[in-house]
């Protein structure tokens, strides 16, 4: 019998519920599971690569089938290719993820015929993104229910004391 065997990719800083979501329902989809933690160039992280993999390896303990991994440089399709991956597997939550997404898959089906899943977004953390989560929390906002609990902790430790008005700031 074969594994079948997909890789969830993606910058992770930090990981959302939203991730956890889409994770656990590739897990019932394929008998392995590997989370790829790819720094974006095009973003500077709030969480350096061992923290995310930490933040990570914590929230997706009781998913079956799953390990989480770096991947330091090279392209996805390679990462894909050694580790013996069929697809990747991508959350959307609205058509504005889609625009995102669908040249990145299509580019890596053109490089290696490597396959994209999209799963649906489950609706209820259809607004959490982690740079939304990252810039309500840093202003004193509680992101509470949309983070695992060691990604909040993490967040909270971070927050400086809200600045409410310029007046209070002179009193
Ligand atoms: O969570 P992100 O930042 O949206 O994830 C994007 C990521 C890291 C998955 C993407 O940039 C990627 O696959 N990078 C690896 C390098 C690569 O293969 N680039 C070409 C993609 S078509």
């Amino acid at each position: 019998m074969t594994t079948s065997r997909c890789v969830c990719p993606g910058s992770f800083d930090p990981v959302t519920l939203g991730h956890v979501d889409v994770i656990r329902r590739a897990s019932g989809l394929f008998d392995e599971v590997i989370v790829a933690v790819l720094t974006n160039p095009a973003k500077r992280p709030m969480f350096d690569l061992d923290t995310r993999l930490e933040m990570l390896t914590e929230s997706l303990a009781d998913v079956p089938g799953v390990s989480v991994v770096a991947v330091k440089g090279g392209l996805l399709v390679d990462f894909c290719r050694e580790v013996g991956a069929s697809s990747v597997v991508k959350g959307l939550r609205s058509g504005t993820d889609f625009a995102y997404e669908l040249p990145m898959a299509l580019m890596n089906r053109h490089l290696s015929g490597l396959e994209t899943v999209f799963l649906p977004g489950e609706p209820r953390y259809e607004h959490v993104s982690s740079s939304l989560i990252k810039e309500v929390s840093s202003h004193g906002g509680d992101v509470s229910g949309l983070v695992p609990d060691g990604v909040l902790a993490r967040l909270l430790e971070r927050v400086r004391p809200v600045r409410h008005t310029e007046a209070e700031e002179t009193l």
